[in-house]
């Protein structure tokens, strides 16, 4: 069945409605397999540099590998909106680079937006992107391209003065034209009364329960990622037990010469066969 695709203003008009259900993904079999369960909101999230590439961290994705990877999620793709992160130094030299680079992520990816990590600090920035016609979902909080800067993999927002603070960067982002912000890594009372004060939903990632939305990395959701879990993660299955346990019996089975069997070989008629053998 053909789904209507969503729309910016459809995200934007699930404020202080149904929650939003968004959720990474990087390549085409993924992608479709979100889309088909009815996940709203697909992100091509630069944590690919961390679940898909290997990288220790996000830091060191390139414009290049976020359009490959947005452009076959975006084939995989029917309904869903399709929002690509923009990787570290893409945005941050100056405002043309940025504009010029969210650009290529729509012209060249074909993703619906983009998301760019900051608050007020970014907000020059962010207003531009949109003036240009870009949509674009702000990301405040734990922030991993800077995670260095914030102390490391943290909650945010703890004491009063940085919550007031965060605050005021979802303001910025809000008042910049954000269509949606996301919420990493912050207490959920802080989470709550942020998605009170701005208009645009809120999507949460170790936000508590408050928010418009929620997002989680798929590889963290079906226990695909080895390295680390946060504790914000639901791990909703461990597909990589039924996987591991595949691949070693199709090793068993390639050495014991039980694969492959009739059923996955072709056949050639005999007279043909024969008229080979004639041929030695
Ligand atoms: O890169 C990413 O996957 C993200 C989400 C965790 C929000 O930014």
């Amino acid at each position: 069945m053909q789904h209507k695709k969503l729309t910016i203003p459809d995200i934007r008009n699930r404020k202080n409605s149904t929650p939003i259900a968004e959720l990474t993904a990087y390549d085409y079999p993924w992608a479709k397999v979100a889309d088909t369960a009815g996940i709203d909101v697909v992100l091509v999230g630069d944590s690919l540099g961390m679940v898909v590439l290997g990288y220790p961290d996000t830091v060191s994705v390139t414009m290049e590998e976020m359009i490959h990877h947005t452009k076959a999620v975006v084939r995989g793709v029917e309904r869903a909106l399709v929002i690509t992160d923009m990787p570290f130094g893409s945005y941050n030299s100056s405002i043309p680079a940025a504009i010029n680079n969210a650009t290529r992520m729509l012209k060249e990816g074909r993703a619906d937006a983009v998301k760019i990590e900051g608050g007020v600090s970014m907000a020059a920035t962010v207003a531009a992107i949109v003036n240009a016609g870009i949509p674009v979902q702000g990301h405040i909080g734990l922030t991993p391209q800077t995670a260095t800067s914030l102390g490391g993999f943290k909650v945010q927002g703890k004491s009063a003065q940085a919550a007031k603070q965060l605050l005021d960067d979802a303001k910025a982002m809000e008042d910049a034209g954000c269509f949606s912000i996301v919420l990493e890594a912050i207490p959920a009372p802080l989470a709550e009364r942020i998605t009170r004060s701005v208009a645009i939903p809120t999507i949460g990632i170790g936000a508590g329960p408050d928010c418009d939305g929620q997002v989680l990395v798929i590889h963290d959701l079906v226990g695909l990622y080895d390295r680390f879990t946060p504790k914000f993660v639901k791990q909703y299955a461990t597909i990589n037990e039924p996987i591991l346990e595949a691949l070693r019996q199709y090793k068993a089975e390639v050495e014991n010469r039980t694969f492959p069997t009739e059923a996955h070989s072709f056949t050639m008629k005999s007279e043909e066969l024969d008229k080979l053998l004639q041929l030695y």
